[in-house]
């Protein structure tokens, strides 16, 4: 798809704008970045590179967008937009930080483009290569790779940051988002794929999700999801397992009960909080 630019590019070198311009972006200074044939530009320094291939894997990602893509986590999204996402004003913005693959983001925007309003901006960015290529082939947005540790963005530049399943970083956060933006974090609930943990480990447990208060937010809405899944192919089974941390957590006995199944019925929790900059 074609790389969207947007007004509120930063330079990760020098913070300065970034301009497009002849295939790649550019700021003041000199820096330039080019422009993906894919759609998408990659502002993550190499310095700023914990590792080779950061972020998660080409095989990670291809299992969530084949799982994500099968519907079974619409519901969230469509939260979202119900809830919090209908009203925005005209010419806002929305960063999803840790996109992935880009699935809500496309929700988001199949959603809002039905509402009789002007489509917000939309800036998708992750730290993975291989879900920015992914995101990237769903719809124009402004797609990049990029770190929650240094956020390419503008200071007080968007409307919403969305954090669904991330790793946030709130003084990052704090600074991109505008004075009465909104940091939607998406989070899993103590129930989430309750039946998937119980046969992995052997002893699960159900209250480790404190959902703590990020510091310089105060919160302003809670709401919370819960309905149950079917998975019926065994396919859709290890996508789910592949796409979540526990395939690396879970012991060898654990991963081969999931493995000989042919199906899965299991709880599907989020908790949707949304926060406001003190
Ligand atoms: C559990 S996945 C969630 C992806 C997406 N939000 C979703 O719910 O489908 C976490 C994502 O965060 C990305 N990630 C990890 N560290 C990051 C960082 N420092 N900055 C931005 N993204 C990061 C990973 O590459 C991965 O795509």
């Amino acid at each position: 798809m074609t790389f969207r630019s947007d007004p509120t590019l930063r330079c990760p070198l020098d913070a300065l704008p970034l301009i497009m311009a002849d295939g790649c972006l550019r700021c003041e200074d000199g820096h330039t970045f080019d422009i993906a044939r894919q759609g998408y530009v990659n502002l993550l320094p190499a310095h700023n590179k914990r590792s080779r291939d950061p972020g998660d894997s080409k095989a990670m990602i291809a299992a969530r967008r084949g799982f994500l893509d099968a519907g079974f986590y619409k519901a969230l999204p469509a939260r979202l937009v119900d809830c919090h996402l209908s009203r925005l004003g005209h010419d806002s913005l929305i960063v999803d930080a840790g996109c992935g693959e880009g699935y809500y983001l496309d929700q988001i925007q199949q959603r809002l483009r039905n509402d009789d309003k002007p489509e917000p901006r939309i800036v998708g960015f992750d730290i993975s290569k291989w879900a920015v290529q992914s995101a990237a082939k769903r719809f124009s947005a402004t797609w990049l790779v990029a770190s929650n540790r240094q956020i390419p963005l503008a200071d007080r530049s968007a409307n919403v940051i969305l954090d669904a399943f991330g790793f946030p970083n709130f003084v990052e956060f704090s600074r991109v988002l505008k004075p009465d933006g909104m940091l939607i974090r998406v989070e899993a609930g103590q129930k989430h794929l309750l039946e998937l943990r119980e046969l992995i480990y052997p002893t699960v447990e159900t209250n480790n999700s404190p959902h703590t208060l990020p510091s310089g937010f105060h919160r302003l809405t809670r709401d919370e999801i819960t309905y149950t899944i079917e998975l019926s192919a065994h396919q859709q089974i290890a996508d789910l397992l592949l796409m979540t941390p526990h395939l690396f957590r879970a012991q060898s006995e654990g991963k081969k009960r999931v493995e000989e199944l042919s199906s899965l019925t299991t709880t599907v929790h989020a908790v949707i909080d949304v926060f406001q900059r003190e």
